[in-house]
């Protein structure tokens, strides 16, 4: 009686991860999560389909990718909506069916805004040298040089210990010079550090200065 219920047991357990692994290989070739490709609207707009293109279709920020459905021909949907859009609009205005359609097709990406896509500067912060020196990774503060016009953060960097490195350089400084005249290494050592802002002029986020006599710094 024992034995008999252990091998059903057994049995139902089998069953059980045999559904799991076919449902876990479904049809639709999705891919994971984390390797989903980025597209802006831009970016979709050139998979219509046409000449030869892939046809994506983006819904609820996810894009498909309906090159081989056989309902989506040349990125042309029963004569209604036309791939290489966001189609979410279309899609709940639509009665012939819901978003199940979209598990027969592989979904591929993400859609993003398009200034999530735009020059990298856009997002960097803007640090005067004044600013920077409040960075030098002594009493706790975080770590920041500037290179080239750029700043970088250097908290995190076993290299970097409280601001020092090497016991050569301190953060919380413009160090292109020493790092131009440094024979250890070159500037392709920032690429293991995060670059987090740009460095800017005193003056550029204000007016300018004028002293007592009503004159700019250039004399104006
Ligand atoms: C607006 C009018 C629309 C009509 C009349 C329409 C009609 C249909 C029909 C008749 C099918 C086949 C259903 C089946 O195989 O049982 C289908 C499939 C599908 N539709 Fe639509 N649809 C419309 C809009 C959309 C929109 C806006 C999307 C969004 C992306 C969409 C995505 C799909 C997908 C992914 C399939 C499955 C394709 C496949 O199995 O290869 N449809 N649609
Ligand atoms: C002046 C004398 C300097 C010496 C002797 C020196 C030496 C070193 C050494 C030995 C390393 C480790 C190399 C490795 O991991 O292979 C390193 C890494 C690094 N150095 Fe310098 N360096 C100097 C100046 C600078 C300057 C001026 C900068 C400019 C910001 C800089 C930025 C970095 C960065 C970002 C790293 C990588 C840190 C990491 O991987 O976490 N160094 N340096």
């Amino acid at each position: 009686m024992v034995a008999k219920r252990k091998l059903l047991a057994f049995f139902i357990l089998g069953v059980l991860v045999v559904t799991l692994v076919a449902c876990g290989n479904g049809e639709d070739d999705d891919v994971p999560e984390d390797e989903l490709q980025e597209f802006t609207l831009d970016e979709l707009a050139e998979y219509d389909g046409q000449d030869g293109a892939d046809a994506y279709v983006a819904v609820d920020g996810y894009v498909y990718d309906v090159t081989d459905s056989a309902q989506w021909t040349d990125g042309s949907h029963q004569g209604e909506v036309t791939a290489g859009a966001d189609l979410t609009q279309e899609l709940e205005d639509n009665p012939q069916h819901g978003e199940e359609m979209l598990d027969n097709v592989p979904r591929i990406g993400i859609l993003v805004d398009e200034d999530d896509e735009a020059d990298d500067n856009d997002e960097l912060q803007e640090y005067t040298l004044d600013e920077l020196s409040a960075y030098d990774g002594q009493d706790g503060a975080d770590a920041y040089v500037a290179v080239d016009g750029y700043v970088y953060d250097v908290t995190d960097s076993a290299q970097w210990t409280d601001g020092s490195h090497q016991g050569e350089v301190t953060a919380g400084a413009d160090l292109t010079q020493e790092l131009e005249d440094n024979p250890q290494h070159g500037a392709e050592m920032l690429d293991n550090v995060p670059k987090i802002g740009i460095l800017v002029d005193e003056d550029t986020d204000g007016a300018p200065e004028y002293d007592e006599n009503g004159y700019d710094s250039n004399g104006y």
